[in-house]
């Protein structure tokens, strides 16, 4: 183990630097912008996010710091000691133009407000831009609104995301999230000048394009030009409720937002496996919630009606509707006929006739449960779980090599590693944000091995 050999170890490193007039400290190589935060001083930011690496390209945090003749982005310049920082009137001034400049290019109608501003005259429509607007006290000078930039058609033809361009302050974030988060490679930064823009492979509309949905670029773009369909317009719900992704065994951390007891969007959130990434499933996948075919009571199967494979295909294809197998029933009766047939089945042929599967969607209670319903129930200890099937072979090698068949580690503990070795393992399809983080030590330079009969998408970064 490479534990450390001191307490002191573990204590990050400081620096002394004034801002404001005031000594404060930062942590070594921490940003201006970040160690201002922790002072409670808020520089305004645009293409600053947190997770993304600062790109310095909006300018509307610049700082002015003593010494030096020009203005410097706070948002990548370290803290260093000595430095003297001031958010002067000179700062101010110029982070007002630069917001009032992106502004004055803005649609009439933004796609993204919260209506909690919406009272104010200051407040507008275009997310984190009219924020820091209404925060400095911006209003856009007719003149310049009189020389806003050609408006770029709208593209709906994603069917989860809407292209709005003409909201666009090109600030990069999404290019970024696409392209060092996710590591897809999707959005680019085409043109020049007035005409640049972020483009979808070669140009594609979004929907026609390469991209994987894993709606990183939404979740980054700050001012609604990027948006889940489901939320363009107020941000205001009801309530956020913080869960777990449902669908696979990551455990990515997400907030689902919710409107009239509906799910609207999905936010992904600081969580030790994901650090606020999501993919397609855990973002988009929510409609099924409310989908009115999701069984709401227990079903059983009309008398005389065959148990053949076919009957559930034509249901399947919608070729034939449930009432013609199936009828509603209560859930103390159709309890009463599960428990009954099985307690058939275990007096008639004895304990071991029976056995049981658990689920690796269950939580560990629901497995604790089950395992109890088997041998109480039951009577045999015939009961297994459907990871035997699938992780068979990585238990056995787990416990060879290091003692315990479960995984030791989170997942993204692959980024600090030299090798990464996937066999027979399809990442990118099966636990995409697992997979970004492999393709993040790929492009730092660690090497993947992959050994599979065929060659699947990380194979590209092998
Ligand atoms: S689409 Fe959004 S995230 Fe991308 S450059 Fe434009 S404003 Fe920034
Ligand atoms: S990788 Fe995707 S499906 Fe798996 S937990 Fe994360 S968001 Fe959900
Ligand atoms: S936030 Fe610093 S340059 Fe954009």
């Amino acid at each position: 183990m490479n534990a450390p050999i001191k307490p002191s170890d573990l204590m990050p490193q400081t620096v002394e630097f004034k801002l404001n007039d005031q000594s404060v400290k930062a942590y070594e190589g921490e940003t201006i912008l970040k160690a201002a935060q922790r002072h409670g001083v808020e520089i305004p930011h645009l293409c600053y996010k947190d997770g993304l690496r600062a790109d310095g390209n909006c300018r509307a945090c610049v700082v002015e710091i003593k010494g030096e003749r020009t203005l410097a982005p706070s948002c990548c310049r370290t803290a260093t000691a000595g430095l003297e920082v001031l958010v002067s009137d000179r700062a101010v001034k110029s982070q007002k133009m630069v917001v009032e400049m992106l502004l004055s290019d803005m649609p009439d109608n933004g796609y993204k407000w919260n209506d909690d501003h919406s009272a104010s005259p200051h407040a507008g429509e275009h997310g984190e831009l009219s924020e820091w607007a209404h925060r400095l006290d911006v209003q856009v000078r007719p003149e310049l609104k009189a020389l806003r930039r050609e408006q770029p058609a709208c593209d709906v033809s994603h069917p989860a995301m809407a292209v709005n361009l003409d909201a666009c302050i090109q600030c990069n974030r999404c290019v970024r999230a696409c392209r060092e988060e996710q590591v897809n490679d999707v959005i680019g930064y085409a043109h020049r000048g007035a005409y640049s823009q972020i483009v979808f492979d070669l140009n594609d509309d979004m929907g026609h394009s390469s991209c994987v949905a894993c709606g990183e670029c939404v979740q980054a773009c700050p001012t609604g030009a990027l948006m889940p369909k489901t939320q363009i317009g107020s941000q205001v719900v009801d309530k956020k409720v913080d869960s777990v992704c449902p669908f696979c065994g990551v455990g990515c951390l997400l907030t689902y937002n919710v409107k009239d007891n509906k799910i609207v969007s999905v936010d992904g959130r600081d969580g030790p496996a994901n650090h606020n990434r999501l993919c397609v499933k855990g973002r988009f996948g929510f409609d099924y919630i409310h989908n009115p075919q999701r069984l709401t009571l227990p079903l059983i199967r009309k008398p005389g009606v065959p148990k053949d494979p076919e009957s559930i295909d034509q249901l399947n294809r919608d070729a034939a509707h449930w009432s013609e197998v199936f009828r509603e029933a209560t859930w103390e009766e159709a309890l009463a006929l599960a428990s009954g047939k099985l307690k058939q089945l275990r007096d008639t042929h004895g304990k071991k006739a029976l056995a049981g599967f658990g689920s690796a969607k269950g939580s560990n209670e629901e497995a604790y449960l089950f395992q109890k319903l088997v041998r109480t129930g039951f009577g045999s200890n015939n009961v297994d779980h459907c990871t035997r099937l699938c992780h068979a072979s990585s238990v056995a090698a787990l416990l060879e090599g290091v003692g315990s068949g479960a995984v030791s580690n989170q997942v993204n503990d692959v980024e600090h590693a030299g090798l990464i070795f996937v066999i027979g393992s399809n990442p990118t399809t099966n636990h995409p944000v697992a997979a970004t983080w492999m393709k993040n030590a790929a492009k730092r330079g660690a090497k993947i091995v992959l050994a599979d009969p065929r060659v699947t998408d990380i194979g590209n970064h092998a």
